[in-house]
């Protein structure tokens, strides 16, 4: 894959955990890549299917979903119905030919700044490897 690919990156982040966590990491100036673009949610448990299908239409190459730790949800199994939902999606994008690796889910608490900068290194790292996403490439043709 050409170096030059910056890959777009969707981070639907709950605001008890995840979104503590990166403001966390900002304060340190930790540092991560600059081409994830952060969606607070309430919590994970908002999040679903239609939502990470209209971030892979709207360009994105990858799409994470970060929640609290299991077992600290504030709505006791958001993270849970969450962490189905991006399984159940994983195997359908698998279906039409997808890497599923386009899609990850995270579980860390408001104190991990340091994780959340890991985080994002890690999946665009992964993404940057798949390369541009083939829903992007389509779309565009
Ligand atoms: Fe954070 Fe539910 S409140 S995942």
């Amino acid at each position: 894959m050409s170096e030059e690919f910056e890959p777009r990156v969707i981070a639907f982040c709950c605001q008890y955990c995840a979104y503590s966590a990166a403001d966390m990491a900002g304060s340190m100036r930790l540092q991560y890549p600059s081409n994830v673009e952060i969606v607070l949610i309430p919590c994970t448990g908002r999040f679903d299917v239609i939502l990470a299908l209209k971030a892979f239409e709207a360009g994105a190459d990858g799409v994470y979903v970060a929640g609290c730790l299991v077992g600290n949800c504030h709505f006791l199994d958001g993270n849970i119905r969450a962490q189905q939902r991006v399984d159940y999606l994983q195997k359908e994008l698998k279906n039409i030919g997808i890497e599923p690796e386009r899609l990850a889910m995270y579980n860390l608490s408001a104190s991990q700044g340091p994780r959340f900068a890991e985080i994002v290194n890690e999946f665009s790292e992964i993404i940057s490897r798949l390369g541009p996403s083939p829903i992007k490439k389509n779309l565009a043709a």
